[in-house]
């Protein structure tokens, strides 16, 4: 297998990942990743098979635990109750109980409530050149996931600070300060929720939150912890993607001359997802030994799951750099797929639909003020900035 190098902080990479990909993929389906010591899956065949081969996961294999230092206890005690990070069965009951409370007639129902949203945000844009992430990106998401939790709008904010900063776990680009923070937001959000959810379970109501206790309540049982771990997976998980595709999204559109409407708002989200997606790579581990695209994996291997990359394979996607809402190929994989194929899909999209439509109807001279940059996230792929003129 080839072995590539490439530090995923190189601000050269932060900008555009894509050649790197480029040259891993034309070394087969699976190439080695020297920076992260693993092998990862650049082809969109290689990606699409391990996203749904069972003899791979996301929990840690039990004899690969190690001890979390005691700087981190706070944050692994959400995450270690996440779906997210766990297989069958725990995984299965979990999603399940969760898919039951998110359902697709609550999702709908929220159109409206976007729509309002984005022209409220839209009717207090600056002036002149301002950054349309905080004004419009970053609150709409966010937002949105507060009101299903039923949290006051005014807790935004708080709740946008908590959830960076466990997110940035994640990062290349992580430090001990990075840990101790997304300890502390781990703590102060695991007791926000405990109150909120106390409140909930005497005071039920039509929301999100009273939905997972209820489906407790029905035999199911939802400990205190993974209610909330979930809720705050459904913040985290849900808040960063949807900012930078909306990000991602906007700054193609304007630097391609194009605009979105009602009328062909799905096939242009779907090739923003295809064509610049927020989350570029994902780990998984073999649970024995596998023989698959010439590799024979160890049990306890990791391997990368490069999404950034499988939207890019010129063997699936022609001429993969141009933006193309009208091609007509297999689906992206920006959300996943398989057991873990992303809860929020319809949300997000919903959501992505929805505003950036309002924003290119109200504004149809928006134009770029400054040539936007990545900011230094990854695995994350989102813009530092993204100032415009109206
Ligand atoms: C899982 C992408 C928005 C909730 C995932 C995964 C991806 C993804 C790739 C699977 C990770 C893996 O296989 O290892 C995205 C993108 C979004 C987005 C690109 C926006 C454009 C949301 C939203 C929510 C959400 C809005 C919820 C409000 C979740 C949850 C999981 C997940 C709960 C875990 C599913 C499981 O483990 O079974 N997402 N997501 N996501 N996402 Fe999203």
């Amino acid at each position: 297998m080839q072995r590539f190098s490439h530090a995923p902080t190189d601000p050269a990479f932060v900008q555009d990942p894509y050649p790197f990909y480029d040259r891993l993929r034309a070394a087969g389906d699976l190439a080695w990743w020297d920076d992260y010591g693993m092998v990862c899956a650049a082809s969109h065949r290689a990606v699409h098979a391990l996203l749904r081969d069972r003899r791979f996961g996301r929990e840690i294999p039990s004899e690969m635990a190690q001890p979390v230092p005691e700087h981190l206890a706070p944050f692994y005690a959400v995450e270690n109750h996440s779906m997210l990070e766990l297989e069958a069965p725990r995984h299965t009951r979990l999603r399940g109980l969760v898919l039951r409370a998110f359902t697709s007639r609550r999702i709908a129902s929220l159109g409206p409530e976007i729509e309002a949203l984005a022209h409220e945000l839209i009717d207090a844009f600056p002036a002149g050149e301002f950054d349309l992430l905080p004004a419009f990106c970053q609150p709409i998401p966010v937002i949105v996931i507060a009101r299903l939790l039923r949290v006051p709008d005014r807790m935004a904010p708080q709740l946008l600070d908590w959830s960076n900063a466990m997110v940035a776990m994640y990062q290349a680009r992580r430090t001990r300060e990075t840990e101790e923070a997304a300890s502390r937001a781990a703590s102060e959000f695991s007791a926000f929720l405990t109150e909120y959810i106390d409140a909930r379970r005497s005071d039920p109501r039509d929301d999100l939150l009273s939905q997972l206790i209820a489906a407790e309540e029905a035999g199911e049982k939802l400990s205190t912890e993974e209610l909330i771990t979930t809720c705050i997976l459904l913040l985290n998980a849900g808040h960063e993607a949807t900012v930078h595709t909306m990000g991602n999204g906007i700054k193609t559109l304007l630097e391609t001359g194009r605009s979105i409407s009602q009328a062909d708002a799905a096939p242009v989200c779907e090739e923003i997802m295809r064509h610049d997606p927020p989350l570029h790579l994902f780990m998984r581990y073999a649970y024995e030994e596998v023989e698959l695209f010439g590799h024979r994996f160890r049990r306890g291997e990791q391997v990368g799951l490069l999404l950034g990359a499988a939207g890019r394979d010129p063997e699936v996607y022609a001429d993969p750099r141009r933006f193309d809402p009208r091609r007509e190929a297999p689906a992206h994989h920006a959300f996943g797929g398989g057991p873990h194929f992303c809860v929020g899909a319809p949300l997000a999209r919903l959501e992505l639909q929805v505003a950036l439509p309002i924003l290119f109807a109200r504004f149809p001279g928006l134009r770029l003020a400054e040539t936007p940059r990545y900011a230094d996230l990854y695995p994350f792929h989102g813009l530092e900035r993204l100032v415009v003129a109206r």
